[in-house]
């Protein structure tokens, strides 16, 4: 069986007046259904952009996306209202992504409506079976977005996303924009439908606590390119680049005893227009030589932990022995 997703070697760049700005630079990666994979890098890394791209809400500049084996890299009209049945996305902000004329009811009815094979009396009727399932009350039906919390905003996006029975969906920083009280709760919810729908996510965070709890695989991206990919559990245990340390590192570890030191990077941020070949990270390395200026290839250094840093060797064999 193949892949739920597969992406390989996707790039995705934009015309700027400055250049060409590489905000996706050959990323590769598989998703199998049910699974999750959690996207994490600073802001302007390009996980946005990584997501819209694959849900062809953006052009692919190059590279392939196949799901369930087929290409749909370049979709035509119709295969592409089939892809927005099978691949969904929820954002960051619920507020800005509803219409605020649009009622609870009437939103997440929309793209019933607009897929055209339900009543209109269906439509109603699957509307209020989605609120059932993302836990909204059914007296909020009539309300608006202005009157609702952002948690409960939130499980309208849900049930929007859910509408026509996504196989996969892309969750842009969902909890960001809400309270910590609520966070857990729309995580639950997302964990909970993925159990019960099998449905496979995307799952792009800021958040490293949050994407450790939720992933399967986790994907390191910085400057458009993806510099660390492996289990949560494996990357969580032995992160190798440099820049997947001095993340980790700034994660706050309840444990007095814990001597782990945050890494705090300097140096100036390579700009991603058009970039130079060579290790984008090597101006903010403390490990950096001239040798981080040719290209970086992703090697597997350890079973199923892909790693873009040739000095990855070296900086797992001082691991060894300082441990
Ligand atoms: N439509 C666009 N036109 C030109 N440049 C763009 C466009 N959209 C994004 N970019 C640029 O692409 C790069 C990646 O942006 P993107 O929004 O994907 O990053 P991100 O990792 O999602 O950041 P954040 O964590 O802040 O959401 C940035 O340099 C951004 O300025
Ligand atoms: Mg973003």
């Amino acid at each position: 069986m193949p892949p739920l997703l597969e992406v390989k070697n996707l790039k995705k760049y934009f015309n700027t007046k400055g250049g060409m700005l590489h905000a996706v630079d050959d990323i590769s990666f598989t998703l199998d259904a049910g699974k999750t994979l959690g996207v994490v890098g600073e802001s302007g890394c390009g996980k946005t952009t990584l997501g819209r791209t694959i849900l062809h809400l953006l052009d692919v500049t190059s590279g392939q996306i196949l799901f369930e084996g087929k290409d749909i890299t370049y979709p035509k009209k119709k295969e592409l209202m089939k892809l927005r049945e099978d691949m969904q996305i929820i954002f960051q902000d619920p507020y800005s992504s509803l219409d605020p004329r649009q009622s609870v009811k009437e939103t997440i009815m929309e793209p019933l409506l607009i897929q055209g094979k339900l009543s209109k009396a269906e439509c109603e009727k699957k509307a209020k079976e989605l609120m059932d399932t993302v836990g909204l009350a059914a007296r909020f039906e009539n309300a608006y977005p202005h009157e609702l919390d952002g948690g409960r905003r939130q499980r309208i996006g849900i049930a929007r996303a859910l509408a026509l029975g996504p196989k996969f969906i892309v969750c842009d920083e969902p909890v960001s924009a809400l309270d910590v009280s609520i966070q857990a709760q729309i995580i639950n919810l997302l964990l909970d439908l993925q159990e019960s729908l099998g449905i496979a996510y995307m799952f792009v965070t800021h958040d490293l606590s949050v994407v450790k709890y939720i992933s399967n695989d986790i994907m390191v991206m910085y400057l458009g390119q993806m510099v660390e990919k492996a289990s949560s559990d494996e990357l969580f245990a032995n992160p190798i680049h440099p820049y997947t340390q001095a993340l980790l590192s700034a994660i706050p570890i309840p444990d007095i005893h814990n001597k782990t030191k945050r890494i705090i990077l300097k140096g100036e941020l390579t700009s991603p227009i058009n970039p130079k070949p060579g290790c984008r990270f090597r101006p903010r390395c403390i490990y950096a030589t001239e040798e981080c200026e040719q290209p970086q290839v992703l090697t597997e250094p350890l079973p199923n932990h892909f790693v873009a840093c040739c000095k990855c060797s070296e900086l797992l064999n001082n691991r060894r022995n300082t441990q």
